[in-house]
């Protein structure tokens, strides 16, 4: 994979590449993206292919300023969305919304035109669609034409990258080019959000617009969906893993009784890897090395515990104690619970979970 700085002539040639059907990597505010045309099943097909995501787990499709994307009106105009299918108080609930919260972190699940590739929405009767901030993701939307779908450019079920280099290091080996638009300033996913005929708001996914600015928009609290149980699928990506206990687990290399001391020695490293939302915690952290004889490798996401700074760096720690000499990452909850804090809460419990998520 090519990483290509964000001049014109390079974003030419990444729209073109993205015309004839390929996937690429796009800079967003929030995550890097995984690109492809919403209105070009093959490319949709790529996508899953390529994040080998399952087909049940929907996109959100990115629009730009220059479309004219504003208002429902707008999004019916380039075939996206069924304007028809909200009552008017919904219709102008969305516009309210889209006004206010577009370009940014908040992406806004309304009912769909059939002109919509079933793949892209998993065959479900909505669309997910967000229009970014990030000035080199509209430049291509822009260039390419069309509407993008983009999940995170991760391998599904892994920490999704905030930087050009973190793409070449999940999927560098399958795509051609990746757009560099430096570190993602959010840090996290949008936040994600679904509104029904009636005009009622649920929360699906907490993420880098807070609950709080939604609701004084609307004007109501945001119904919150129910996490599955007994079997149910309520949303899609809200899919619990089964059988993932809450600490990792490593499976040895060979049965017990064959590894010699020197492989037992090299498969059961003590080192454990402490993640803190503050430098509060330092001094507990270092408590644990002495009380519990093991070494410990402290990361800290925000000295002073700045939220929108501990969101940023949060993904990239992550990747950071993936590649440390540590048996196990232990991560502090967030105690705040609006806001980026309920946002960083949220991807900290999912992935201690192992939850199912692309
Ligand atoms: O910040 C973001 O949103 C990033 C950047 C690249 O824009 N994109 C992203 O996409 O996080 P992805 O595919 O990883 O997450 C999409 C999630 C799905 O897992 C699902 O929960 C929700 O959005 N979603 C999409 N379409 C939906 C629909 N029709 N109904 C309900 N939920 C939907
Ligand atoms: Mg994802």
């Amino acid at each position: 994979m090519k990483i290509l700085p964000p001049t014109p002539e390079n974003i030419r040639i990444v729209a073109e590449a993205l015309r004839q059907g390929d996937v690429v990597g796009m800079p967003t505010e929030t995550v890097y993206g995984l690109a492809g045309v919403a209105f070009n099943p093959s490319a949709l097909a790529r996508i899953f292919e390529t994040k080998e995501r399952p087909t049940f787990d929907p996109l959100i499709i990115h629009v730009a300023p220059a479309m004219g994307a504003r208002t429902i009106t707008d999004l019916a105009r380039l075939k996206l969305v069924d304007r028809s299918a909200l009552q008017k108080p919904a219709q102008e609930l969305a516009d309210r919304l889209l006004g206010q919260l577009w370009p940014g972190p908040f992406t806004l699940v309304l009912p769909k035109l059939p002109d919509v590739p079933d793949l892209a929405t998993s065959g479900l009767p909505t669309v997910a669609l967000r229009m970014p901030k990030h000035p080199v993701a509209q430049a291509l939307i822009e260039a390419a034409g069309a509407p993008l779908a983009a999940p995170s450019a991760n391998r599904f079920g892994r920490i999704s990258p905030t930087s050009a280099q973190d793409v070449q290091d999940e999927i560098g080996d399958r795509i051609s080019y990746c757009l560099d638009g430096g570190r993602c300033e959010v840090g996290l996913e949008s936040t994600v959000v679904s509104l029904d005929s009636f005009g009622r708001l649920t929360l699906l996914r907490p993420g880098g617009t807070p609950q709080s600015k939604i609701e004084s928009i609307a004007g109501t609290p945001l119904l919150v969906a129910a996490l599955p149980s007994a079997g149910a699928q309520v949303a899609p990506g809200m899919l619990e893993s089964h059988y993932a206990p809450r600490k990792p687990m490593k499976l040895l290399s060979a049965p017990l009784s064959t590894l010699s001391d020197e492989q037992l020695k090299a498969e059961i490293r003590s080192g454990v890897g402490i993640l803190l939302l503050s430098g509060e915690s330092r001094a507990a952290a270092e408590r644990i090395s002495r009380v519990c004889g093991v070494r410990a490798t402290v990361r800290t996401l925000s000295e002073t515990g700045d939220l929108a700074e501990a969101a940023r760096n949060l993904f990239a720690e992550m990747r950071a104690m993936d590649a440390m000499d540590v048996n196990v990452i232990l991560a502090e909850p967030s105690t705040v619970q609006h806001g980026l804090g309920h946002a960083i809460g949220d991807r900290l419990r999912r992935a201690s979970a192992k939850r199912l998520d692309g």
